[in-house]
C-alpha cells in the first residue's frame, strides 16, 4: 500500500523519430498532462531517444524530433516544475540498468516479442533472411524499455495497446531481479508496474476513418505547418457525398469523432442537430478547424517560441534530467551493491571501522600551484575524492555542496559523506539552541 507520502508514479516515453499528430495529442499528451495535475501523482515524461536510434540512423532527424516533442509537451501545458520532463539519453543510468536487466532476460522471451516477430515476418514475406532486418537494439528493445520504467519504480505506465506486452516483460524481469538478488535492505528493489491503456488512445480516427497513424498516412499534423496545414488536413476528412441541405447522419463518422475530441457536451449535441438538419460538410469542416484552433492556436504560438529558442528548452530538459538522476542514482547504487559490483567487503569493513572509530573524514579546499581551486575529501591516509581544478574558489565550493548533498555510489565515500552530514546537522542543532 502506498501512503500519502509516497505518491503514485506515472511514467511514459515517446520515441523520437518524427513529429506528433492530433491523435497523439488527444490520445496521449492531453490526458497525461491532465493526470499530472492530480494530487498524489508524480509524473515522468521522457523523450525515448535511445529507442529512436533503433529505428532511425538520421542524426538530424533524431535531434529535431526530440526537441519538437519536448516543445510539444511544454507548449501543451505540462507544468515542468511539478512533472519531470527529460531526455532518456540525459539519464545514462538507464544504460547501466539496461545491462543488468539484459543479463537476467532469457533470449527465448525476446523471441516472443510482437514487434520483433512482426519484423521477422515482414522479412520472410519479402523473401529475405529472417534476421536481415533485426538489429540487437530492436531485439532487446523491451529490455531498454523495462530499464526506463524500473529505474524510477513507476507504478503506472500509460501506453498504447501495442506496448502492453512490453509492460508484462518489465514485470517479469523486475520479479526475476527481486527473486534473484533478494530483498534490498529497505524492501524489494523493484515495484511491478501496471500498463494503463486508455480506451481514448485508440479512438481518434484519421482522415479516412481508420485509426490516426503515420503508417496509414491519414494524420492531421499537430503544430507542424501551422493553421494552413490543419485546414488542408481537415479538408481531406472523408465524408459521404450528401449535399448542403440534405440531412446527414453524424454518428460513426470520422468527422464527428474529431469534433467530439474538441467539443463540450453542448457543442457535441448542437453539431449533431445541425448536420441532421442539413448543414453542409464544407461549412461543418470550417467550424471544426475553428474549434480545434481555439485549443491549439495558443499552444502553437508557444511551441514556435520554444523552437525558436532552443536554449530555454535545453535548460528545462537538463533540469528535468538532473531531478531524474537524483532519483535514479541511489537506486542504482543499491542495485550495484546487490549484484556484487561493489568494493570488496573485507576491505571496506576494515576501512569503514577505522574511519568510523578513529579518524573523522576531512574536507579541504585549497589552491594548487596551477592557480586553480581544488576540494579534497580524505580520511586518514586515504584520499576519497578529489575535485577537478576550478578557476574560481566559489565553483569549487559549489562542487563540494553538490557532492555532499547527493548520495554517492561508492559506499566508503558515502559513509564519510554521511558522517560529515551528521556533523553538520549536529552543529546546526547546537547553533539553533538558545
Ligand atoms: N516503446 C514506446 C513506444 O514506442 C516508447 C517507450 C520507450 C516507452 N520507453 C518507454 C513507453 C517506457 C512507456 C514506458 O510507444
Amino acid at each position: 500500500m502506498r501512503s500519502a507520502a509516497s505518491p503514485c508514479r506515472v511514467l511514459t516515453g515517446i520515441t523520437t523519430t518524427g513529429t506528433l499528430h492530433l491523435g497523439n495529442y488527444v490520445g496521449a499528451i492531453r490526458p497525461a498532462i491532465a493526470a499530472s495535475r492530480q494530487d498524489g501523482v508524480e509524473s515522468f515524461f521522457f523523450m525515448a531517444d535511445y529507442h529512436a536510434l533503433i529505428k532511425c540512423d538520421d542524426p538530424d532527424r533524431v535531434e529535431a524530433s526530440r526537441m519538437q516533442i519536448a516543445a510539444t509537451w511544454v507548449a501543451a501545458g505540462l507544468d515542468v516544475e511539478r512533472a519531470l520532463l527529460y531526455r532518456q539519453s540525459d539519464v545514462p543510468e538507464v544504460c547501466e540498468l539496461n545491462w543488468m536487466l539484459t543479463c537476467l532476460t532469457a533470449k527465448g522471451q525476446m523471441n516472443r516479442a510482437h514487434a520483433y516477430k512482426a519484423t521477422v515476418d515482414a522479412a520472410v514475406a519479402a523473401g529475405e533472411d529472417p534476421d536481415s532486418r533485426v538489429s540487437m537494439g530492436l531485439y532487446c528493445y523491451p529490455i531498454l524499455m523495462a530499464a526506463d520504467i524500473l529505474l524510477f519504480n513507476a507504478h503506472r505506465v500509460p501506453v498504447g495497446k501495442d506496448q502492453v506486452q512490453h509492460i508484462e516483460m518489465t514485470r517479469d524481469v523486475a520479479q526475476r531481479f527481486n527473486a534473484t538478488y533478494g530483498e534490498g535492505a529497505d524492501g524489494e528493489f523493484f515495484v511491478l508496474p501496471e500498463a494503463q491503456v486508455d480506451a481514448e488512445t485508440e479512438l481518434l480516427p484519421g482522415l479516412d476513418g481508420r485509426k490516426m497513424s503515420k503508417s496509414y498516412d491519414n494524420v492531421v499534423p499537430l503544430f507542424e505547418g501551422g493553421l494552413a496545414a490543419l485546414q488542408a488536413a481537415i479538408a481531406k476528412v472523408v465524408t459521404d457525398s450528401r449535399l448542403p441541405g440534405e440531412p446527414k447522419e453524424p454518428e460513426g463518422t470520422a468527422f464527428i469523432q474529431l469534433w467530439d475530441a474538441f467539443a463540450d457536451a453542448h457543442e457535441r449535441a448542437a453539431m449533431r442537430a445541425e448536420l441532421r438538419s442539413g448543414l453542409g460538410w464544407g461549412e461543418a469542416k470550417q467550424r471544426l478547424v475553428a474549434q480545434i484552433e481555439r485549443e491549439l492556436g495558443p499552444m502553437r504560438a508557444r511551441y514556435e517560441q520554444l523552437m525558436a529558442d532552443p536554449e530555454a528548452l535545453e535548460a528545462i530538459l537538463l533540469s528535468g534530467a538532473e531531478r531524474a538522476r537524483a532519483i535514479a542514482r541511489p537506486l542504482l547504487a543499491r542495485l550495484r551493491e546487490a549484484v556484487g559490483l561493489r568494493r570488496s567487503r573485507r576491505l571496506t569493513g576494515a576501512q569503514a571501522m577505522v574511519a568510523k572509530e578513529a579518524l573523522p573524514p576531512l574536507v579541504k579546499q585549497y589552491r594548487e600551484d596551477d592557480g586553480r581551486f581544488y576540494v579534497k575529501l580524505s580520511q586518514g591516509e586515504r584520499t576519497l575524492l578529489l575535485s577537478p581544478g576550478f578557476e574560481q574558489g566559489r565553483a569549487a565550493g559549489d562542487w563540494w555542496k553538490a557532492v555532499k548533498t547527493a548520495p554517492h555510489p561508492d559506499p566508503v565515500v558515502e559513509a564519510a559523506l554521511q558522517q560529515l552530514r551528521e556533523l553538520d546537522a549536529a552543529k546546526a542543532a547546537g547553533k539553533a539552541r538558545p
